[in-house]
């Protein structure tokens, strides 16, 4: 079963309701919430308070993923505000399997990303202590950049070792996700897609929810 979490980061921010309410009916699995803090990425989103409204007026999978320095100081909070998987980059994470435990502390499910430049190899070792992996396939910071295909073998090497290690994965892309490439990361061995500019910039949001859903579905 693959799962598709539309990144409201293409949203209309001034009728978020209304744009996540038309993915929900749409039959969306998650809703994929893009925090960047100007330092890690080269751009500002949204905090806490946006996330605990959202939370009041959507019962979607909230998969908020942290794009953002020292992390661990902004877990509780998002936590608190309804987050049910928190993602955070490796890249930004010294003390990575104590922020995984965070996470956990915190009552939500763990995700660990790596951006292109990022080799598996830095992820596997904190395999076995998470639920969701994340593989950036543009790099983090806007929506509607061009899918960069190194992500495809990362996919590769990640399905190989979540099946030697027997264990329930889920495996993300993140960036440039459209019918054509949402198919190729599928094959590839990924099971949740995150998709933004593709759904929300598209004119009929419901519709391509669709389109994606059946474009992967085999
Ligand atoms: C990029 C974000 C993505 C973004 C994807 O830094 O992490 O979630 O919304 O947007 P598209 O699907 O337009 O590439
Ligand atoms: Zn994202």
């Amino acid at each position: 079963m693959i799962l598709l979490a539309p990144s409201i980061l293409s949203a209309n921010f001034a009728r978020l309701g209304e744009d996540i309410s038309q993915v929900e009916q749409a039959g969306a699995d998650w809703l994929h919430i893009d925090v960047m803090d100007g330092h890690f990425v080269p751009n500002i989103t949204i905090g806490p308070q946006v996330v605990k409204d959202l939370r009041a007026v959507s019962k979607l999978v909230f998969d908020v993923h942290l794009m953002i320095e020292n992390p661990d100081e902004h877990i509780p909070a998002f936590a608190k505000a309804g987050a049910d998987f928190i993602t955070v980059h490796v890249e930004t994470c010294r003390h990575l399997n104590r922020t995984i435990n965070l996470i956990r502390e915190n009552g939500c499910r763990p995700g660990v990303a790596i951006n292109p430049a990022t080799p598996v190899c830095l992820v596997e070792p904190c395999l076995a202590d998470i639920d969701l992996v994340l593989v950036m396939s543009v790099n983090p910071g806007f929506g509607g950049q061009d899918f960069i295909p190194g992500a495809i073998s990362k996919i590769e090497q990640l399905r190989k070792i979540s099946e030697e290690m027997n264990k329930d994965l889920f495996i993300q892309v993140d960036g440039g996700i459209n019918l054509e490439t949402g198919r190729r990361v599928v094959q590839a061995g990924a099971n949740v897609l995150v998709a933004g500019s593709f759904i929300f910039r598209s004119p009929d949001p419901t519709q391509a929810v669709a389109d994606l859903k059946k474009a992967v579905a085999y």
